[in-house]
């Protein structure tokens, strides 16, 4: 086999000069602050999204723009926020929401359960939040009757603005079932008809805030459920298993985490049963 050296297509293109040390200060940032490891393979896509702030605050080399992310809190908020992954879809991983609709729910109706504390945490723009509103909306799990609360975070400031909005485009429509969508989302006419937006039933059920999983948390209440999905792949092994410990610390008895179908933390039978599904139910 002929060993084919792998060649950064990108380099000889570039506008501004982005050296290794330019990477690895980058890399280091980024893990210190936000628990993301960019692995050497995201070369050309760390380069491709800070250039595009190097454009537009006007500076010329990459030195500079550190100085500026340096002392300016709202240029090191704008670097975070374009280097984090934001993929996402309403409905994403159905089987988790299946779960939530005809499992969880039956079970907390027998119980009497009225006071229900969800977290979407590293929700980014918001779908996984309105998807878990639109299930205990249909299900009437909502106030008066019942104390239910979905807390929806991210460290991404600009995708959780366009969370707060729930405005999205409308093809959205095509991942959320057929009998949530005329309770839950509106369509939209005329100059807006390829949009969909969120119904006030399901935001008031959300609140939406900033919160760095790396830092410390205060929350008034433990959660029933907590979504953290398609978050810590992006983390490094031992930061997953504190993170996952820190959940179960936030979790009431018998309380569900939800992990993202490739998130395959060692460690993750300590304190929970599985439940299948990438489904984790805690112990005591
Ligand atoms: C790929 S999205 C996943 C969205 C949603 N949970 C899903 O599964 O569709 C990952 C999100 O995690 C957020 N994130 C990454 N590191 C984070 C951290 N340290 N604290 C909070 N959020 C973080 C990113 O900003 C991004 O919006």
């Amino acid at each position: 086999m002929i060993d084919i050296p792998v060649v950064d297509v990108m380099k000889q293109a570039r506008e501004f000069e982005f050296s290794d040390m330019h990477f690895r200060h980058v890399q280091k940032f980024m893990l210190k602050e936000t628990g993301i490891f960019l692995s050497e393979r995201k070369v050309s896509m760390v380069y491709g999204r800070l250039v595009r702030r190097l454009r537009l605050i006007g500076v010329n080399t990459f030195k500079e723009y550190f100085d500026i992310v340096n002392r300016k809190a709202d240029e090191r908020e704008a670097f975070i926020n374009a280097l984090t992954t934001n993929k996402t879809q309403f409905f994403r991983e159905k089987h988790h929401f299946d779960y939530l609709r005809n499992d969880l729910l039956p079970e907390w109706k027998k119980e009497h359960k009225s006071n229900i504390r969800i977290w979407s945490a590293g929700c980014s723009t918001g779908e996984e939040a309105y998807s878990i509103a639109s299930i205990l909306e249909a299900s009437s799990f909502v106030p008066p009757m019942y104390d239910t609360k979905i807390l929806a975070t991210d460290l991404d400031t600009d995708v959780l603005e366009i969370a707060r909005q729930g405005i999205y485009p409308l093809e959205g429509y095509q991942s959320i079932p057929q009998d949530l969508l005329k309770n839950g989302f509106i369509r939209g006419k005329g100059l807006n008809k390829s949009f969909l937006k969120t119904k006030a039933v399901l935001n008031n059920l959300i609140s939406f805030r900033a919160i760095n999983l790396m830092s410390s948390w205060e929350f008034k209440d433990d959660f029933d459920v907590i979504f953290c999905r398609n978050v810590m792949i992006y983390f490094e092994k031992n930061m997953q298993q504190e993170l996952i410990e820190r959940f179960r610390g936030k979790l009431r008895k018998g309380g569900l985490l939800c992990i993202g179908h490739s998130e395959n933390i060692p460690g993750m039978d300590h304190g929970f049963e599985y439940l299948g599904n990438t489904m984790f139910r805690k112990k005591n």
